[in-house]
């Protein structure tokens, strides 16, 4: 038997009119973890979309354990000992967090009863082993996007797997959980486990990955052992020339007030936060999973009604809302972290979903101006490098960074006062990244104030004038720029009792 537990060889694939794999070969040995790197749209997830099953490649071959394989279903590749977390969020809403997690292995009793205890009690050990509290009985539905994405990685442990894909798995975990999944992944090595492992995020690659594979337009760069490797290497293999990684600044003075939130507290976890905005600026939004900052941006555009509290504009003649739709007209616009249910109408072309919102900017008695519509989509894909084979394509075709800069590239297009965007890098590629940075400090020209939640900690730090942290549904401290450190905003973010120290 050979020494490679997986070998992928020579694998292509098309999709109508594009080449998604060309001729794509890995390697993969028991008990190592394999980076895999790429742009936008390079074709990561179609690959380990075939290796589950879930797409049949048009050549090229599957040697696992040892052995041919031809044809399995998703079905028999999980029994196999492959599992997959997938990069869009495969759960069932309506289902708990222990029914998704044993979905179709339900623990039962020998009369074929749904041993409901036992179903609870071991996804509860599951998440405990990932260092979470939630509820097992909880509905997926009431989940935020990262609890949901923990609840992926405890269903891919509860297979048992030799082999297990995780496709972008930190995309929205900071600090502390990242640790988590790390020393998850450790230990999964140490009991030979394989870890194939998809992320945009370079330094978790750097610091869990024994070997690398780029993979651009299709094909395979290069597949090196990661002490081969530096980052600026890597970034020039994946993006094909060097790349300048330095947050763009603007010089501007602080501009004039612009929103106020007082004392806001909604129906969930958010309680009592206030904050400034200026006209201009980035305020930068640090916690971790679950501390409140989503619902923070969904309490500021009114999607989650204040229990108390105010948010206000203080140019626009002081306007308030209670409502999104109100929100927008008096100048907010809000990236959510969930593009799949709220950012993007996924069964439309990409055209459409870009001049959404500016339908009527573009109309002209009732009619689309076609050509303006042509113009603004083409200058949103240009800035933003969009990979599609065309405007026409439909949103669930393009990759998932693609998607994500789909719809920052819909927000953008209604000249807000002030935007709010949740986890805007999510998914993300490199190149794109510090496109995207640009295009923020370009809104701060323009006076726009713009609130940024993210996860990412060099990005908060790098981008944002002020950090705001939150801990537990609170707003606990303030950074100016310049003096904010990961370990100062995870200190923070991380502390228990956080309600006693709150300013
Ligand atoms: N079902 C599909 N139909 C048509 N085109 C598809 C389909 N799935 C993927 N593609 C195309 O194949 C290419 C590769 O996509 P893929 O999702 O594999 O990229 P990726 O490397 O995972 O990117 P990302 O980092 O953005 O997730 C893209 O051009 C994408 O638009
Ligand atoms: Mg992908």
């Amino acid at each position: 038997m050979s020494d490679y537990i997986l070998e992928m060889r020579n694998i292509s694939k098309s999709f109508a009119g594009v080449q998604a794999l060309k001729d794509v070969t890995i390697r993969c040995k028991p008990g190592q973890v394999y980076g895999l790197v790429g742009e936008n749209g390079a074709g990561k997830s179609t690959l380990m979309k075939i290796l589950a099953g879930a797409y049949k490649a048009d050549a090229g071959e599957i040697i696992y354990k040892g052995e041919q394989r031809e044809g399995a279903t998703a079905g028999e590749v999980i029994d196999s000992g492959i599992s997959i977390i997938y990069q869009e969020l495969a759960l069932v809403s309506q289902m708990s967090v222990a029914e998704n997690i044993f979905l179709g292995r339900e623990p039962r009793y020998a009369l074929g009863v749904l041993n409901l205890r036992e179903l609870h009690s071991r996804s509860a050990a599951l998440l405990t082993r990932l260092g979470i509290r939630l509820d097992t009985r909880l509905p997926v539905s009431e989940l935020t996007v990262a609890q949901r994405q923990l609840v992926e990685i405890a269903k891919a442990l509860s297979q048992n797997a030799d082999l297990i894909v995780m496709d972008e798995p930190s995309a929205i975990l900071a600090g502390s959980e990242l640790d988590q999944l790390f020393s998850i992944i450790e230990s999964l090595v140490e009991q030979g486990v394989t870890i194939i492992y998809i992320s945009h995020r370079l330094d978790e690659v750097f610091r869990i990955a024994d070997e690398v594979t780029v993979l651009k337009d299709g094909e395979l760069v290069e597949t090196r052992p990661i002490d081969q490797l530096d980052r600026p290497t890597l970034v020039e293999l994946m993006v094909g020339r060097p790349l300048d990684e330095i947050f763009p600044q603007t010089d501007h003075e602080q501009g004039e007030l612009v929103m106020v939130a007082e004392h806001i507290s909604s129906d969930t976890i958010l309680e009592d936060a206030s904050l400034e905005l200026y006209a201009g600026e980035i305020l930068g939004i640090a916690g971790m999973v679950g501390s409140g900052r989503t619902e923070l941006a969904r309490a500021l555009f009114g999607a989650d009604p204040l229990t108390s509290g105010e948010v206000r504009l203080v140019t626009n003649k002081g306007a308030s809302w209670s409502n999104p739709a109100k929100a927008i007209e008096s100048g907010l616009a809000l990236v959510p972290e969930d593009r799949k249910s709220h950012g993007l109408f996924t069964s439309l072309s990409a055209r459409i979903n870009v001049t959404l919102p500016i339908l009527s900017r573009i109309t002209r008695m009732g009619v689309l101006q076609s050509q303006a519509e042509d113009e603004i989509v083409e200058a949103a894909k240009e800035r933003l490098s969009i990979v599609m084979a065309s405007a026409d394509q439909e949103a669930q075709y393009l990759s998932g960074g693609n998607q994500q800069k789909l719809v920052l590239a819909k927000w953008l297009e209604t000249n807000p006062t002030v935007v709010i965007l949740d986890e805007p890098t999510r998914g993300v590629d490199v190149g794109a990244k510090f496109e995207i940075y640009k295009l923020m400090r370009q809104l701060n020209d323009r006076g726009i104030a713009i609130v940024m939640i993210s996860s990412e900690l060099p990005e908060v730090i790098g981008m944002s004038d002020r950090i705001l942290v939150m801990n537990a549904g609170r707003i606990v401290g303030e950074f100016a720029h310049g003096e904010a450190s990961e370990a100062g905003i995870i200190e923070l973010a991380t502390m228990a009792d956080s309600g006693a120290n709150h300013s």
